[in-house]
């Protein structure tokens, strides 16, 4: 087992076997994959593929940026972004489980080489100053408390004018969350700012606020319809499947935090000055 307790949380046994079984159960073709098949499951985040095209709308790729995935997870978000727009795009995750599947995920869509892949920390990260246009970053935040320290480190490789951008959950005025949530069983690894307090370390770290959308309406309208489909048989293909058998109790706190504004979410672009 890991011995970081956040690596710990998204740790399970057999993902990549769980993964091409369920699949196969879906009906797809695992000899022709295309990274559409998968977006069900390795799109791990709120809003899931649809989220995704509206950051990258945001941040305007041409497909001839080198982007970095800060938290990559099973690479669903890096993989569109080679795969729609033509970028080249690194990934780098503190699970060494989920670089693993990321890799044979990415071998299955024939993105090799468009893609690539490595344990690390985001905290330390294991690049050189002013290697990436982009740097991009979806749910990761929230289980690093030394936002300061992350937010300097992905200036850090970014070239001077290069574009940060961000999906993350911050800190409401409601409380503090329910748990389980899909990042933390306990508040122990779970580090939420508010949005005002997160711009503010983003601008002292060297950006620039580019584009700022509070996106916890839609966030919450999409939670909801989950959390009614989260009784009963699953389908084949979720992202129940990398979350362990309280997802229900994870897709439902998701749900009641945003609508009693424990939580919010947000979609940012800050260029690096
Ligand atoms: C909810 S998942 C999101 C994965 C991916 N960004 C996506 O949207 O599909 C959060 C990810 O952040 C990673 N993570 C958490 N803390 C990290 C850190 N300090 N350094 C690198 N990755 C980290 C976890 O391992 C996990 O893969």
């Amino acid at each position: 087992m890991p011995d970081n307790p956040v690596e710990t949380h998204y740790t399970s046994s057999e993902l990549g076997g769980t993964i091409l079984a369920a699949l196969k159960a879906a009906g797809k073709d695992l000899e022709h994959l295309t990274p559409d098949d998968l977006a069900p499951v390795d799109e791990f985040h709120g809003g899931q593929r649809p989220a995704t095209v509206r950051l990258a709308e945001l941040v305007g790729f041409t497909g001839a940026e080198r982007v970095l995935d800060v938290g990559s997870g099973l690479g669903g978000p890096s993989r569109y972004l080679a795969w729609h727009y033509g970028c080249h795009v690194s990934g780098v995750d503190l699970t060494a489980e989920f670089v693993r599947v990321a890799e044979m995920l990415t071998r299955l869509t024939g993105l090799v080489g468009r893609v690539d892949y490595r344990q690390g920390n985001a905290l330390d990260l294991p690049f050189e100053d002013t290697s990436f246009d982009v740097v991009w970053s979806q749910n990761a935040a929230m289980n690093i408390a030394d936002r300061d320290r992350l937010y300097r480190e992905m200036r850090r490789v970014l070239k001077p004018g290069g574009k940060l951008a961000l999906q993350e959950v911050a800190a409401g005025p409601g409380g503090p969350p329910h748990y389980p949530v899909q990042w933390a069983r306990e508040p122990s690894i779970s580090f939420l700012f508010s949005q005002e307090a997160t711009r503010a370390k983003l601008e002292a770290a060297g950006f620039r606020v580019a584009a700022w959308q509070d996106t916890t309406e839609p966030a919450l309208q999409s939670a909801t319809a989950r959390a009614r489909n989260a009784v009963g048989e699953p389908p084949a293909l979720g992202t129940h499947l990398l979350l362990g058998g309280d997802w229900q109790a994870m897709f439902r706190n998701s749900g009641r935090n945003l609508e009693e504004r424990r939580t919010e979410l947000f979609n940012a672009v800050l260029e690096r000055i």
